[in-house]
């Protein structure tokens, strides 16, 4: 079976999934708005709910004034390695929704549909050369005040992107974690005909 990144797929899968990792080393070279855009053309093609399309994305470049804004909103564990990004995402969701009636309702499948739009462009950014590495460690408080996000939408998680540098640029403590990781196997999430406990 395919084996790439020290990672051993039991079935047949497509390379692009053991290749996407989640390092911390970044170049911090430049990324052009349009290759940036093209990152999310590829998040705007993920299915949701009723075709709701509820992710919004918020991004900022490198040596911009909205990168440091950003920046100053994640934890500062993320920040001492995000700060050598090329650019930096705050990925939000849109937790209501407005029925033909005109009444504003929770939408249930939110932060599952995000989920998807989040992954197709994580898929996007390693098929053009970049890596992308999430990140939950965000001041959602802060985010929702400096970034001007109005009511109803939800922080969900913020996502570094750039160019995959040596780990040598890390301090000693992220080194060490440099590496992609492992998955459980697959019989311990797949069950067929009925939830089985551990
Ligand atoms: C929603 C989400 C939140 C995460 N939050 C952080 C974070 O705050 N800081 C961090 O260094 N990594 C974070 N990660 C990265 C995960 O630790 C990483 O995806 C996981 O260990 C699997 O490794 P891989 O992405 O290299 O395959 C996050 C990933 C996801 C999907």
């Amino acid at each position: 079976m395919t084996e790439i990144n020290h990672r051993k797929a039991d079935h047949p899968i497509h390379s692009i999934f053991l290749e996407r990792w989640s390092p911390r080393a970044f170049t911090g070279e430049d990324i052009g708005k349009e290759e940036l855009l093209a990152l999310f053309e590829a998040a705007r093609w993920a299915p949701s709910a009723s075709n709701l399309q509820p992710w919004r994305f918020i991004y900022a470049r490198r040596g911009t004034d909205s990168f440091a804004r950003l920046l100053s909103t994640l934890d500062e564990g993320n920040q001492r390695w995000a700060k050598n990004a090329s650019a930096l995402v705050v990925i939000l969701s849109k937790t209501h929704r407005v029925t033909s009636s005109g009444e504003v309702r929770p939408a249930s499948t939110h932060a599952f549909d995000t989920g998807a739009a989040w992954f197709a462009l994580a898929l996007q950014t390693q098929l053009a050369g970049w890596h992308a590495h999430a990140m939950a460690g965000i001041d959602r408080d802060k985010a929702i005040k400096a970034l001007e996000v109005p009511e109803h939408h939800r922080v969900e998680a913020a996502v570094a992107i750039g160019k995959l540098a040596e780990p040598s640029t890390l301090p000693d403590d992220l080194r060490e974690r440099e590496k992609p990781s492992q998955r459980k196997p697959i019989g311990e999430f797949v069950f067929e005909g009925r939830f089985r406990a551990d």
